[in-house]
């Protein structure tokens, strides 16, 4: 095992991540190949989970097809930031993730822990899979790609559009993936300084 200590990233590294990256709502007509999105989903899959659950599923919208039939359930607003874009993921939560938990987290009995809680279970889902999408638009980001997070969808819609088979899982939220078009940005909103929603106790 590989350790980082003391190796903090070089700025242009948290410049692509994090400080110059921005939330784009247009593309530039360039496309993103499969083995893009495979690299990465396995880059994104590393990211930490509770009990390793890997909550998310996911639906890559890559084909015309697919694309149109997503972009029908998102707000008028939003349907060109789908339909546009080189590839539209849709992030998803399966409400049944503790089934998996045998080969996920083997070394001992995690899927106890969920059974008969419901509830907790989506709770638990929601949350990690939500973190599993912030670690593909980092991944996405560290691959030289630029992402446009959306939940103005019609997440039943979505839900059945692209689910209707996995009873358990629901969409949650989607996200565009291409090459960024700069024109397509809106000003930086301001981001709150460390005083305004933090404390340390
Ligand atoms: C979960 C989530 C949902 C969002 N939903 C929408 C949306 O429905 N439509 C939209 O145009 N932008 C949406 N955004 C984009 C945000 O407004 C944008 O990420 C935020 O203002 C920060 O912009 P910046 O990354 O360019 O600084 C969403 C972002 C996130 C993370």
């Amino acid at each position: 095992m590989k350790q980082f200590h003391d190796r903090p990233l070089d700025a242009s590294a948290l410049d692509q991540l994090f400080l110059q990256a921005r939330s784009y709502n247009g593309w530039l007509d360039r496309e993103v190949t499969e083995e893009q999105i495979r690299a990465i989903y396995d880059i994104a899959k590393m990211g930490p989970t509770s009990a390793n659950m890997q909550p998310a599923r996911l639906v890559w919208c890559r084909s015309a097809q697919a694309k149109e039939r997503l972009a029908a359930h998102a707000l008028d607003s939003n349907k060109d930031k789908v339909r546009t874009a080189p590839v539209c993921v849709i992030i998803g939560f399966d409400a049944d993730f503790h089934e998996q938990l045998p080969w996920l987290f083997p070394h001992t009995d995690a899927k106890s822990w969920f059974e008969g809680d419901p509830d907790g279970r989506v709770e638990g889902a929601r949350r990690n899979s939500a973190l599993q999408g912030a670690y593909l638009m980092l991944a996405a980001r560290a691959l030289g790609l630029d992402c446009g997070p959306m939940s103005g969808v019609d997440l039943d819609g979505v839900t059945k559009e692209f689910f209707a088979d996995e009873p358990a899982v629901r969409a949650d939220w989607i996200c565009s993936i291409g090459y960024g078009d700069p024109a397509s940005v809106f000003d930086r909103s301001p981001r709150p300084g460390f005083g305004r929603f933090n404390r340390v106790a």
